[in-house]
């Protein structure tokens, strides 16, 4: 009977959770790493593997929902969009690198990355995110100056890189990683009648994040209370696309 209850369980699909989670460790040698600042945290963290590899969408589930209480209904559908980032069509999990492909996802005009012609898309770039840091002139970010930015680094790209392209799946990411810091760092007041009002976003968090790709406990992050979902994450990028929009052809300061 034992035997057969023992045999039932591991039959179970069970998921690798990382036993060291939640301690931060700079990468080490032949760890692989992404584009992106939050994936690049969690496994800093070990919320995602350490070394980068093998994550599949449950591993990706599981950990945006643990380290920063986002639903499965916001992580899915990004996790599909990534999973061809891997060459091997056949494959169910990708490594952070291979989110650096251009233009899958990753794209032209980045708040703290070059473009792909000036150099390395994948890591931290101090020059280009000293351009962003130059629109945040308070000590809370609210949405107007966020939209502002995120708008100037394409500005900036389409004008210097001769070879700038900016396809709609990058452009909609683009909004959408606007958003993204500013849900995970920000405090939200989705009700808020003016739409720059709506998240109000710690500049020392943000600046933190982007610069250690850590997670700022230390200096009074807690995860986010509130759950994003897809509807919250998709009804916000949409209404800021439209404030942005506004700001490049002057009708909103
Ligand atoms: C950038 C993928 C989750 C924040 C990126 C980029 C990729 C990517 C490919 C590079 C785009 C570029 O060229 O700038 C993903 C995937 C995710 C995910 C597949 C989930 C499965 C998140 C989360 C956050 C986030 C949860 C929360 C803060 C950002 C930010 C950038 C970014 C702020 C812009 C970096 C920059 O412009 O320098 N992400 N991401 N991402 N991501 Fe993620
Ligand atoms: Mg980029």
């Amino acid at each position: 009977m034992k035997l057969i209850c023992f045999t039932a369980l591991s039959a179970l699909p069970v998921l690798a959770v990382p036993r060291d989670r939640g301690e931060w460790r700079a990468p080490k040698e032949g760890d692989v790493r992404a584009p992106c600042p939050m994936l690049n945290t969690l496994a800093n963290h070990g919320y995602l593997p350490r070394n980068g590899k093998g994550i599949s969408k449950a591993i990706a589930v599981e950990a945006l929902s643990t380290a920063i209480n986002w639903d499965f209904s916001v992580v899915s559908p990004l996790y599909d969009f990534a999973q061809p980032t891997n060459p091997d069509p056949n494959a169910t999990t990708i490594d952070l690198n291979h989110l650096t492909t251009h233009n899958i996802l990753e794209h032209d005009g980045s708040l703290s990355r070059q473009d792909t012609f000036f150099g390395p898309a994948d890591v931290f770039h101090v020059d280009t995110w000293k351009e962003t840091l130059s629109y945040f002139t308070t000590p809370n970010i609210d949405v107007g100056q966020a939209a502002r930015a995120r708008t100037a680094r394409v500005v900036t790209s389409a004008s210097t890189n001769p070879s700038f392209t900016f396809p709609q799946i990058g452009s909609y990411f683009d909004y959408g990683e606007t958003a993204a810091y500013q849900f995970v760092f920000g405090t939200w007041n989705l009700d808020a009648d003016d739409i720059k009002d709506k998240i109000s976003t710690p500049l020392e968090l943000v600046k933190y994040f982007f610069e250690f790709e850590r997670l700022p406990f230390e200096i009074g992050w807690k995860r986010p209370q509130n759950r994003l979902t897809f509807d919250i994450l998709v009804n916000f990028v949409i209404e800021t696309q439209g404030l942005t929009l506004g700001q490049m052809n002057g009708t909103i300061p």
